[in-house]
């Protein structure tokens, strides 16, 4: 068994609920854009695959504006900010196989309907339709109030929106649009916390087989957004992704399982998007609300895992690195008993990969010195002494391993942003 078998909106869900870490000022912003578009869709009778696919571009059309001021920006009605976030959605959405559908759509939502003849025709081809779509899903719902009762803004936001048609939005999908605002059950479903379930349960139908290549693209795309945010926690999960693939092998993982070790060390820090990354660097003396929130990182792993049906293993080996064998561990205190072979691995190539890499504010510890901590942490039941010792017989190994590992990840992250550099300058 080489696959996994993954409904494609759960691995939308888990990087749309992760970006949406950032800030949640505009945690629903992404799903409700999802909800419009899909809505508008079927209103206007366009075949079942294009509304698949406005509803996922939808719920990841701002994946690139991974700042926190970039996001807020996006949220103003005719906010001129637009390039950047567009043009690095695209790229990253283009670099995981079964999201490059997604990517023009997402290049292109703020595209203006006026200018879909002048604007595009020289430079690069015109914008999908659906971008059109997008656009328009994404303008309503920053019309929406933060609180207070919906129905009391639906005349303001049907009047802002019909005064750009024909401008910024095109005519027919305006007119879907008014016809929709009609029903009360639109935007009760659009602002119910139920519409998250609605979305999924219309969207989980759609499924599709994994493979290990495309597992690892996964793993890169997170790690591009992560970057983004905080380029050293990015390099430290391409350190403990390699750390533990390679201890894996002491203990027989065959290549199937080591690949999926490798995704959840990718991924066990994506929680970190939660937290600033002035605290995330931040070396030591962190005050009692940065290091509850530091605390909550793990557990946010484990929630934006949890999305995905299929990740069920892969989501214990990467959110659970925090445990301690004990029970002292956050966020579960799960003891030694629950915790599977992976998870104990993946706590100590963490430990492995923090003391061993460069940190923003000091050198890597040498190997000698990083033993004698392991083997302190496994005499003090934090860590699993059999991973410990399966370390020490190969320690300077699996340093090159992980160095080698980071170096690559430092170059893959960089040309990233060259490209992206690029991309935005063109644009
Ligand atoms: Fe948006
Ligand atoms: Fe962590
Ligand atoms: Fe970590």
């Amino acid at each position: 068994m080489n696959s996994i078998h993954v409904p494609i909106w759960d691995l939308v869900l888990c990087l749309s609920n992760a970006t949406d870490l950032v800030t949640h000022q505009v945690s629903d912003h992404h799903k409700r854009v999802a909800y419009i578009a899909s809505e508008i869709a079927a209103a206007m009778g366009l075949p079942q695959d294009t509304r698949n696919r406005v509803t996922m571009a939808g719920a990841l059309h701002d994946v690139g504006a991974l700042s926190l001021s970039q996001r807020l920006d996006t949220l103003h009605f005719e906010t001129k900010q637009t390039t950047e976030h567009s043009v690095a959605g695209a790229l990253l959405l283009g670099s995981f196989s079964p999201f490059e559908e997604l990517a023009s759509l997402v290049r292109h939502h703020h595209a203006q309907w006026i200018d879909r003849d002048s604007r595009f025709r020289s430079r690069e081809a015109s914008p999908p339709t659906e971008s059109y779509l997008l656009h328009l899903a994404d303008r309503i719902s920053v019309l929406l109030p933060d609180q207070g009762q919906v129905l009391v803004q639906v005349p303001h936001i049907c009047r802002k929106i019909r005064e750009q048609s024909g401008h910024m939005f095109e005519p027919g999908m305006v007119q879907a649009f008014l016809e929709l605002a009609r029903r009360e059950s639109f935007w009760f479903d659009l602002t119910s916390r139920g519409m998250d379930i609605l979305l999924s349960d219309r969207m989980r139908r759609r499924s599709l087989r994994l493979d290990l290549r495309m597992l690892e693209q996964f793993g890169r795309l997170v790690g591009y957004v992560v970057d983004f945010r905080s380029p050293f926690t990015a390099m430290h999960s391409s350190g403990v992704a390699a750390t533990a693939e390679a201890v894996s092998t002491l203990f027989g993982f065959d290549e199937d399982r080591r690949r999926r070790i490798g995704l959840a060390g990718s991924l066990h820090d994506i929680g970190k998007l939660a937290v600033a990354s002035e605290v995330v660097e931040k070396p030591a003396g962190l005050n009692r609300s940065e290091q509850s929130a530091m605390r909550g990182h793990s557990f946010h792993t484990h929630q934006v895992l949890e999305a995905v049906r299929g990740f069920e293993e892969i989501n214990q080996w990467a959110a659970l690195h925090h445990e301690r064998l004990d029970g002292s561990g956050y966020p579960f205190h799960f003891t030694k008993r629950e915790l599977p072979l992976g998870s104990r691995i993946m706590a100590v190539a963490d430990v492995f990969t923090a003391l061993t890499e460069k940190r923003p504010y000091r050198e890597g510890l040498t190997p000698d010195r990083v033993q004698s901590h392991l083997h302190k942490m496994a005499r003090n039941a934090v860590l699993d002494e059999d991973v410990v010792l399966a370390l020490d017989r190969h320690v300077d190994d699996l340093n090159h391993i992980r160095e080698a590992a980071q170096t690559e990840a430092a170059l893959t992250y960089k040309n990233f942003r060259a490209r992206l550099n690029e991309a935005v300058a063109t644009s």
